[in-house]
C-alpha cells in the first residue's frame, strides 16, 4: 500500500496544527517532521518542544528524520515528545547497529537513511533490523530541491534486496517528489512517500495531498 507523508518543512509554522489538518483530510498517513543541526545539515529546523505540540493535534504517526551528529542523544526526548518513527543517517551513524537498537528499545520504529552519494548495498547488514529505509532523492537540507533520478536505481536495488532477503522494510524516499515523480518512485518500489513543498507551498495542502494520493495510487495500481 502507498502512503503519502507530508513534510511538515514547507509547512505555514505559525498555522501548523491547520496545515497538518488539511494534510490529513487530503490522505496523507504519516506526518514527516525533519529535524536538523546546522551540522549535518547546512539549516536549522524544529525538535522535541514543536513535536510535543503536535503530538496533540494528530493521531497520526509522526516520523522523525534526524539529521543532525550524534543522533543517539536526543532518542530518549524524541520518543518523550511523541515520535512513532525515527531514522537516523547512515553517514552520521559510526555505530549504527547500536542505534537502531536504541531507537527500538525507546518504542519507536528504526529506520536508516541515505544520502544521494551512499551506496545501498552499504545497508545490507542493517536491513534486518529497519522498519523502513529513507532514500534520500535531494541532498537533504532544504525543501523545493530537485529530484536527483538515480534515486530510482536505489529504490529499484532495495526491493531486490528485501526479496532476496525474505525480509519486509518498507520503501520510503524524500526529495523532489512531486506531481511528475510520484508515479516513477511508485513504479521503481516506493511506498512510504515524501512530499513537503508539492504538499504545503501553497496553501492547498488538502488538494495537493490528495492529487499527489491519487497519482501515487494509479502508478501502483499500473505496475501491480
Ligand atoms: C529535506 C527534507 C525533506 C523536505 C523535502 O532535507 O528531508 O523532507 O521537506 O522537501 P520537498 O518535498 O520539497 O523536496
Ligand atoms: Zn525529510
Amino acid at each position: 500500500m502507498v502512503e503519502l507523508l507530508p513534510s511538515i518543512l514547507s509547512a505555514d509554522f505559525a498555522h501548523l496544527a491547520d496545515e497538518v489538518k488539511a494534510a490529513e483530510a487530503g490522505g496523507g498517513t504519516v506526518i514527516h517532521f525533519d529535524v536538523m543541526d546546522g551540522h549535518f545539515v547546512p539549516n536549522l529546523t524544529i525538535g522535541p518542544p514543536v513535536l510535543a505540540s503536535l503530538r496533540k493535534v494528530t493521531k497520526l504517526p509522526i516520523d522523525c528524520h534526524m539529521m543532525i551528529e550524534n543522533p543517539d542523544e536526543f532518542v530518549e526526548s524524541f520518543a518523550e515528545a511523541g515520535a512513532d518513527w525515527m531514522s537516523v543517517h547512515y553517514e552520521a551513524c559510526p555505530h549504527l547497529h547500536r542505534t537502531l537498537q536504541l531507537i527500538r528499545h525507546h518504542g519507536m520504529e528504526p529506520a536508516v537513511v541515505i544520502n544521494p552519494a551512499t551506496a545501498v548495498d552499504l545497508l545490507i547488514p542493517a536491513l534486518e533490523m529497519v522498519h523502513h529505509v529513507l532514500v534520500m532523492s535531494v541532498n537533504p537540507g532544504f525543501g523545493g530541491q530537485s529530484f536527483i533520478p538515480y534515486s530510482l536505481n536505489k529504490i529499484r536495488r532495495l526491493r531486490e534486496l528485501r526479496e532476496e532477503l525474505g525480509l519486509n522494510y518498507r520503501i520510503e524516499v524524500d526529495g523532489g517528489v512531486a506531481h511528475d515523480t510520484i508515479g516513477l518512485v511508485v513504479e521503481a518500489g516506493a511506498d512510504l512517500l515524501v512530499a513537503g513543498s508539492a504538499v504545503f507551498s501553497d496553501g492547498r495542502a488538502e488538494q495537493n495531498a490528495h492529487e499527489l494520493l491519487q497519482a501515487a495510487q494509479l502508478a501502483a495500481a499500473e505496475s501491480a
